[in-house]
């Protein structure tokens, strides 16, 4: 059984209004939506639970009744922080062992490609991230926000979701982590990578475009970023389409 978990239980505080972000509309539905498709219509997904802000559950079950979304199961609420809601997400899948993929729902963009490698990557890996390489350079700041270390740029990634665990293990190493009292973590791979060390977390390449909305700014970049999709942009990844497409931008000199 392969399960995906869409987490929604932010508050938004960084867009900064009354509602959630997931509940703002890009491309004529809103980011939650966008992000429940991807996933309903995945073959490989046979079920998915939604995890919402408290208070704002009536909106998803709206949205799921109108757009019919039958492999939802669940809609439950979320708690106070993503890793709380996480693992009331993984109380209510129940002992049976299943792949697990927990999805951000601010992250419209994810592709069918991603979902299935990250599902096909669990049958040889317990845990499954999604990273992309940083065209900026990325700089550890200290205390004083001057430069602690500047760490090779070859070997760093910038994670973004889904991550997909084996339902035991990532049960396994929040059971750890509640034994923690410093426990701090912004995502699920880290609390598999820091209580669970000996259980490798393979890395799934995501795409530029699987982007996270979470300034106000990228509310417009989302509705921009619909607007090409459904246009003819070459599919991610296809390097060659996408120099063709370029040569027709280069400069043409006359006679030269
Ligand atoms: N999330 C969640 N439960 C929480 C906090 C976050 O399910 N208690 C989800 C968000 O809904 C979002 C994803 O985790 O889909 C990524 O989090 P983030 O972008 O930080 O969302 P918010 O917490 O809503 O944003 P902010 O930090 O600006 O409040």
């Amino acid at each position: 059984r392969r399960v995906a978990v869409l987490l929604a239980g932010g508050v938004g505080a960084r867009i900064g209004l009354e509602i959630p972000k997931q509940l703002l509309k890009v491309a004529g539905r809103t980011i939650l939506e966008h992000s429940l498709i991807a996933l309903h219509e995945h073959p490989m997904v046979d079920e998915i639970v939604i995890m919402m802000t408290p208070g704002h559950l009536d909106a998803v079950r709206a949205i799921v009744a109108k757009g019919g979304y039958d492999k939802v199961g669940q809609i439950l609420e979320g708690g106070e922080t993503r890793n709380d809601t996480t693992l009331r997400a993984l109380d209510a899948l129940g002992d049976d062992d299943c792949y697990v993929l927990l999805h951000d729902a601010v992250r419209p963009f994810v592709s069918a490609r991603i979902i299935q490698e990250c599902f096909e990557a669990l049958d040889s890996y317990p845990a499954v991230d999604v990273a992309i390489p940083s065209a900026d350079t990325i700089i550890e700041v200290g205390d004083e926000n001057t430069i602690r270390e500047i760490p090779p740029r070859a070997a760093l990634r910038r994670g973004q979701t889904p991550q997909a665990f084996r339902s035991g293990v990532i049960k396994a190493a929040y059971v750890e982590a509640g034994r923690d009292p410093n426990f701090v973590a912004t995502d699920d791979c880290t609390v598999v990578l820091r209580y669970l060390p000996d259980h490798p977390i393979w890395v799934v390449n995501g795409d530029d475009r699987n982007m996270k909305v979470t300034e106000p700014i990228d509310v417009y970049l989302a509705d921009k970023l619909f607007q090409l999709t459904s246009n003819d942009l070459p599919s991610p990844g296809d390097e060659g389409a996408y120099r063709d497409a370029l040569a027709g931008r280069t400069m043409v000199v006359f006679g030269g």
